[in-house]
């Protein structure tokens, strides 16, 4: 019989009205090996709520998408097709890569469009993930489903004795809260998000052996802080943060985690055969002026519309039952203490050639103040408009202080960071690693240490925000360049045709109309798998679709027109 250790035994969706259902497990993201992958981001049909499918979004799937596994020096080649009807982007968050191929707004994939960033992977081992970020868009393109979790591996990471076998010892954690419409459909923009899923399953479950469990942990919510910890109050291992491992593990019960954050922990559940536990947010313990906390704002004076009643509000939820069953083979029962010694901050505040300040405001002062939008250093983002240039190879020091009167989870792109202090103390050991996300609590401050090495470009900025996307949707954004001091030519591109086909839908034979320039082909199906790959001349201009599954294909167009692709239907 499983053992109980909680109270806390079942839970309703709250704020909804649905018959009751039964936990059901949890949605693993297939993992791949992911050099070289095609991503096809597409609508679909999921049930969020069980037995009740809504339109969706996701890559190479309904929802969410593949975990995407690499190594450090691992030459990649991602190739995302856009097959959604909107246009939208793909972002590598957390990833140090240039910024054309960071997936930024400045980066948008048309529908039907492709895009093929190839990098160099330089990132030490970690969490990363990766959303949408088209402007004005974000928040919808997540919430309806897309997003999924990168790992890379380093020879740090691999001499560890850590768990990693996929799926079994070793799991990705996309932690969410959505709210849903009266139709049961997925709203964005929401203060009313009252249901809580991981990998958008909602009441999941999961089977973990007896012996330690590592868990990728993901604040993918649009808006809400995570006070995490589990249900019988059993201390966990942090071993990384959002850029990388701790230099040392932190045995810890609680773990707050806001959107954009991550954090890899290490659960001990040897000999624990049968125990059953859930991962819960305590967010009764959040404090005032926590988007998560019953008072979103500093006292009861400041509301945020529809935000209360909410029973996520300053309560404790869970997230997922794990149920301990007996261990496997590879099963590993340590836990490390030391892990990457290199990781901890290499500057002095006196190292900074240049500081900058941001100061976040409320655009509406008194009452409606949690309610407007928030601006940095006073002005709202611009997307013609460049925040200020940045000199290769400088190491900045960057001060955040916070005007208003509500927490923000602040946000870097192409570099890591580390925290200096925060209100003038240095950080805690739970936050002096690598970060790419820092909270900034309401009248609060913290000070930031990076350095800018490796990308710089004449046009194509990298964004900073606040990853509450409601926000960040909102205009609490900006941009910078890179500069190393030369000039560098951009590349006029024009826009080519993508071929077509006849009939389509078409069923067994169809007639190609290659574009111009196209010297082949490549034909993905929804799921991103390549079915089909040719030469011009060996697929030629009639195709037998016979054996092919019906379904919508993306047609990848090689040679000349590599950025656009033409969508085939097979009936
Ligand atoms: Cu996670 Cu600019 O984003
Ligand atoms: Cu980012
Ligand atoms: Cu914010």
């Amino acid at each position: 019989m499983p053992i109980r250790k909680h109270a806390l035994v079942g839970w309703a969706v709250w704020g909804l009205c649905l018959p009751a259902w039964a936990q059901q497990p949890l949605l693993l993201p297939t993992a791949l090996d992911a050099q070289s992958t095609v991503l096809v981001l597409q609508e679909g049909m999921y049930p969020f709520l069980p037995g009740s499918p809504t339109m969706s979004m996701g890559a190479n799937g309904p929802v969410l998408g593949p975990t995407l596994i690499v190594h450090q020096g691992d030459d990649v080649s991602w190739t995302v097709v856009n097959a959604l009807a909107d246009s939208t982007t793909l972002h590598w968050h957390g990833m140090h890569v240039a910024p054309e191929n960071d997936g930024g707004p400045h980066t948008p994939i048309p529908p039907n469009g492709l895009w093929n960033p190839t990098f160099e992977v330089l990132d030490a081992a970690g969490t990363y993930w990766y959303h949408p970020h088209l402007h004005h868009m974000t928040d919808h393109h997540v919430s309806m489903g897309i997003a999924g979790q990168i790992w890379v591996r380093d020879a740090t990471e691999q001499a560890l004795p850590l768990p990693r076998t996929y799926g079994v010892d070793e799991f990705p954690l996309i932690l969410q809260t959505k709210g849903f419409d009266a139709m049961g459909m997925v709203e964005s923009h929401t203060n009313s998000d009252d249901v809580a899923m991981v990998n958008a399953t909602v009441d999941a479950t999961l089977e973990v052996p007896a012996s330690v469990v590592r868990l990728h942990l993901l604040n993918g919510a649009s808006q809400r802080v995570f006070q995490l910890g589990f249900s019988d109050n059993r201390n966990f291992h942090l071993i990384a943060t959002d850029g990388g491992l701790l230099p040392a593990g932190l045995a810890l019960n609680r773990l707050r985690l806001a959107p954009g954050e991550r954090a890899e922990i290490l659960v001990n559940c040897t000999d624990e055969t049968g125990v059953t536990f859930d991962l819960m947010s305590f967010a009764s313990e959040l404090p005032n002026a926590v988007y998560g906390a019953s008072q979103p704002g500093m006292g009861p004076g400041q509301t945020l519309t529809n935000y209360n009643p909410n029973p996520l509000n300053g309560a404790d939820f869970p997230f997922l039952t794990l149920q301990v069953v007996p261990a496997f083979a590879e099963a590993v029962y340590t836990v490390p203490t030391v892990l990457d010694p290199s990781h901890v901050l290499p500057w002095t505040a006196a190292d900074a050639d240049v500081v900058r300040t941001f100061t976040f405001s409320p655009t509406q002062m008194g009452q409606g103040a949690l309610n407007g939008g928030f601006l940095i250093n006073g002005t709202p983002f611009d997307l013609e408009v460049m925040n200020f240039d940045v000199q290769l190879g400088d190491t900045e020091r960057w001060e955040i202080t916070n005007q208003s009167p509500i927490g923000h989870p602040f946000h870097v792109h192409n570099t890591p960071f580390y925290i200096l202090d925060r209100g003038g103390v240095a950080p805690e050991a739970h936050e002096a690693g690598l970060k790419d996300v820092v909270f900034v609590p309401a009248m609060g401050s913290v000070r930031l240490m990076m350095q800018f090495n490796d990308f710089a470009h004449p046009d194509i900025p990298y964004m900073y925000h606040c990853h509450m996307l409601t926000h960040e949707d909102g205009g609490m954004m900006g941009q910078f360049r890179v500069l190393d001091g030369a000039s560098s030519v951009s590349m006029p591109t024009s826009p080519v045709p993508a071929g077509t086909f006849a009939p389509n839908p078409a069923r067994g034979q169809v007639l190609v109309d290659w574009p111009p320039g196209a010297e082949g082909a490549r034909v993905v199906s929804g799921t991103g798998a390549v079915v089909c790959t040719g030469t011009r001349a060996s697929l030629g201009s009639q195709w037998d679709l016979s054996g092919w599954a019906p379904g919508v294909y993306m047609v990848l167009w090689e040679g000349r027109v590599a950025s656009v692709t033409s969508r085939l239907v097979v009936e």
